[in-house]
């Protein structure tokens, strides 16, 4: 989508779809839904005051009502887009309704279109205090970019339904400053094309998209944008001692491939030696059968989203190289398929990890702590002082927190508020869960320093966190598990089902609260 943004009047813009966002300022629990226009155009006003006034727009998050030829006005349609309560209102409605409304112009065969900036005597000061105007002008754009993409790539009848060009109708205001918006707009621009990114390679089946093939996608996007991208396979494993990662590998006709991506910050700034360097480590399984712990036939095909930790960090990166913060970033992928085979690991095997800690092999199918084992000490060895991981690592994460909250597991708690304070700009909603040492327990083996995964199903989630500790040691580190997340099962008014790109968007804004 071709998308810009523009300081002009709304009513004299010409297109063939204006949306403006609406909110309900109802005041009283039981109060009929009042819906009034975020807009100071008289005209827009005009436009839209007797569909208003009839009261069948409720302005409920991402309800949309199209006028045609709405009079006074230069745009050929007005799309009115609710938000919601005005009460309620914060950056993530905003995102959420640029999406309803480039997703209501998809299906009209609409290709061009334009959003008006929410402003108005309804956001009031304490409005403005809650929606800065800089993350709200960022949240339109993500919102609109993540709404553009349906996943339709494969379908032989599907239909160009694209939005091609956006504009984004801004004012100027005392607090809705050009600057702002403007630098908000780059900022989202940028962000979701990586979390687009990161979606189309989770959206990739797993006979296209095999650890190589990965491999060549995340070297492609580094020349693209000037990281250095190494990509190594099974020698570089033996070479390395990456015992763990090398036996979920070993059972697959397809080689494994370790991603190393790094930024440099630019020179002189975050490049002190004790600044911090900080190390994103992704699962990345294209497939995951189980392994000989083989999984059951239903609903195994899902399992070629096993990788979309990877593809989050791979996604960080991409907005890292051009949000250029001022300190370290090394993106560590360790991406394999995981197959029952003749080759394949067992259970009962035992493995050695690259820090030497031996592990004890009860289930193939616990497999992505396994890899991330080795991508997290090798992380550290490559002089990471501060780790995130993300990864689709247990479907325990899944039965605890549902499809609305990842997991949020962390040995530190400014890394981990840290990480919470980025989700207040991202939207995305993590919750913390305890991975404190009375939990060592579940992970302890008699033949073994560990084994990789809990004496029963009790805390699965945290079990698997608890393995991934062993590795990390002293190091303040964050593991996501976005088993729950990282696929949308059902259409929202602002996204398509499918790949969610979860993470991308917290990580990016964790790891610029290192910027030095
Ligand atoms: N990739 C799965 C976890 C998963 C489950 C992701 C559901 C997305 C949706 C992981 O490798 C796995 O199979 N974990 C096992 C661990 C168990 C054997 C200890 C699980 O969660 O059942
Ligand atoms: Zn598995
Ligand atoms: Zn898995």
């Amino acid at each position: 989508m071709d998308t810009k943004l523009l300081f002009q009047d709304a009513a004299g813009f010409q297109t063939p779809m204006l949306a403006v966002f609406a909110v309900d300022i109802a005041s009283g629990k039981d109060a009929d839904p009042l819906a009034a226009l975020l807009t100071t155009s008289d005209a827009v006003t005009d436009a839209a005051a007797k569909v208003l006034a009839s009261g069948e727009f409720k302005a409920t998050l991402g309800e949309t009502l199209l006028l045609h030829a709405p009079g006074g006005l230069k745009a050929e349609r007005l799309l009115i887009v609710g938000l919601g309560k005005a009460k309620a209102l914060s950056v993530d409605e905003v995102r959420k309704g640029a999406g309803a409304a480039v997703r209501a112009a998809k299906p009209l065969g609409v290709r061009e279109m334009a959003i008006a900036f929410p402003e108005d005597h309804a956001l009031s000061d304490e409005h403005l205090e809650t929606l800065p105007c800089k993350l709200m002008s960022r949240a339109l754009v993500e919102g609109a970019e993540l709404a553009e993409m349906d996943w339709d790539t494969y379908r032989s009848d599907r239909k160009d339904r694209s939005v091609r060009a956006l504009s984004v109708i801004a004012h100027e205001a005392e607090k809705l400053t050009r600057e702002e918006i403007q630098e908000g707009f780059d900022e989202g621009l940028i962000v979701a094309a990586a979390q687009n990114f990161t979606r189309s390679l989770v959206n990739e089946p797993g006979n296209v998209l095999t650890p190589t093939e990965l491999g060549k996608r995340a070297a492609a996007m580094c020349a693209e944008v000037g990281l250095k991208c190494e990509v190594h396979s099974t020698k570089k494993l033996h070479e390395l001692k990456m015992g763990a990662f090398w036996a979920v590998a070993q059972g697959s006709e397809e080689p494994p491939a370790l991603i190393v991506m790094t930024y440099e910050p630019p020179l002189g700034k975050g490049a002190a030696k004790d600044a911090p360097v900080i190390g994103l480590v992704g699962k990345g399984i294209t497939f995951d059968t189980g392994g000989i712990s083989i999984k059951p036939a239903e609903g195994m095909e899902k399992m070629k989203y096993d990788m979309a930790g990877a593809g989050a960090m791979i996604g960080a990166m991409l907005a890292i190289a051009q949000l250029k913060p001022k300190v370290k970033v090394i993106g560590v992928v360790c991406s394999a398929e995981n197959m029952p085979d003749g080759k394949a690991f067992k259970p009962g095997d035992v493995v050695t990890a690259m820090s030497g800690k031996t592990i004890e092999v009860v289930n193939t199918d616990a497999e992505g702590r396994l890899v991330l084992a080795d991508g997290l000490h090798y992380a550290k060895t490559l002089g990471c002082t501060h780790l995130v991981d993300a990864a689709t690592l247990t479907g325990a994460c899944v039965v605890a927190l549902g499809m609305i909250n990842a997991g949020l597991f962390s040995n530190d708690d400014a890394a981990s508020d840290q990480f919470q304070a980025a989700t207040k700009i991202s939207g995305e909603k993590f919750w913390r869960l305890p991975c404190t040492d009375d939990y060592k327990e579940h992970i302890k083996s008699q033949i073994a320093d560990m084994m990789n995964t809990g004496k029963n199903r009790a805390g699965g989630a945290i079990s698997a966190a608890m393995f991934l500790k062993e590795f990390v040691g002293e190091t303040p580190w964050v593991h996501l598990d976005i088993a729950g997340c990282a696929w949308n099962e059902e259409t929202k008014p602002w996204m398509a089902n499918g790949p969610s790109g979860i993470a991308v968007r917290s990580i990016v804004e964790w790891v610029r609260g290192y910027s030095g």
